[in-house]
C-alpha cells in the first residue's frame, strides 16, 4: 500500500517551529523528524515495555513520526508478526516507510497517511495499539479512541506514551511538564467509553522522569 495514502481530511497548516513536532512538513518537518528518530527512543521503549507485544501479532502505532516505534516494535513481533503507523503527515508517512521498507516489502509492515480519528482498517484487526508523543496532537481525542477500540480485537490493550518530568526535576524538552495532564486526560475518556484500566507507570531516566504511560483494555 503506498506510504503517502490518505485517510481524512487534510487540516490547516499550521506555522512555526514548534508545529513541526504536531505536523512535521517540508524540510523543517524533516528536520523535526531527524530529532524524534534521536530523541525518543527511550519513550518509545516505554511504550512497548508497557504494551508487551507477543511473537505473531499484529501492532498499530498511531502518530508514528519518523517511524522508530515501528522498527522496534517489529522486533518485538518477529517475522510472523505485523505492524502498521499511521501518521497524518505526509512527510512522517514518507520517512517512516523509509525507515522500515524491507519490512514493508516482505509485507510484514505498512506505512499509511492516516488520521487518528479515521483509520483505514477493519475492525478488529488488530492485537494491540500504541501512541508516543503523540495524544496530545489529535484534534477529536474521544473520537480517535473509539476508532482505536474499532480496530483492535475486543480487550486488546492499548498504551498511550508522553513524554514527562516531574515537578521537582523539570527538563528542558517542549511539552514534558504537560505529560502527566495529557495522561490524565487520556485516562478519563478512556474510562467514559469503557475501556478497562490496567496501568498507569512512570519511567524514570535517572533523576529525571522519562515518559508516562497509561495502559488500558478495548470494550469487550
Ligand atoms: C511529536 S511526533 C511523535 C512521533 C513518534 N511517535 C515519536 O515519538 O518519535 C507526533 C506525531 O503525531 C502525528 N500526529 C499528530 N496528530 C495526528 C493525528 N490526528 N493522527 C495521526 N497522527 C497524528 C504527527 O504528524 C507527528 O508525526
Amino acid at each position: 500500500m503506498p506510504a503517502s495514502m490518505t485517510a481524512g481530511a487534510e487540516r490547516d497548516p499550521c506555522k512555526g517551529l514548534g508545529c513541526m513536532f504536531g505536523d512535521p512538513r517540508g524540510l523543517l518537518g524533516a528536520a523535526a523528524l531527524a530529532a524524534m528518530a534521536l530523541k525518543n527512543g527511550g519513550q518509545n521503549k516505554a511504550a512497548l515495555d508497557a504494551l508487551d507485544p507477543k511473537p505473531g501479532e499484529s501492532v498499530l502505532e498511531i502518530g508514528c513520526g519518523p517511524g522508530m516505534g515501528v522498527r522496534a516494535a517489529l522486533k518485538r513481533v518477529g517475522r510472523a508478526g505485523f505492524v502498521a503507523g499511521v501518521d497524518q503527515s505526509a512527510t512522517a508517512a514518507h520517512f517512516a516507510a523509509h525507515a522500515v521498507h524491507d519490512a514493508v516489502r516482505q509485507g510484514r509492515a505498512v506505512i499509511m497517511r492516516a488520521d487518528a480519528a479515521d483509520l483505514p482498517f477493519r475492525e478488529h484487526l488488530f492485537d494491540r495499539a500504541f501512541a508516543v508523543n503523540s495524544f496530545q496532537f489529535w484534534p477529536d481525542p474521544a473520537r480517535a479512541l473509539r476508532e482505536i477500540a474499532r480496530v483492535l480485537a475486543p480487550g486488546g490493550r492499548l498504551v498511550v506514551t508522553q513524554r514527562a518530568s516531574s515537578l521537582d526535576n523539570p527538563t528542558t524538552f517542549a511539552g514534558a511538564a504537560a505529560g502527566m495532564e495529557r495522561i490524565a486526560q487520556a485516562g478519563a475518556l478512556l474510562k467514559t467509553q469503557g475501556w478497562r484500566m490496567i496501568d498507569e507507570r512512570c519511567v524514570p531516566d535517572g533523576a529525571r522522569l522519562l515518559a508516562v504511560s497509561i495502559v488500558a483494555e478495548a470494550p469487550r
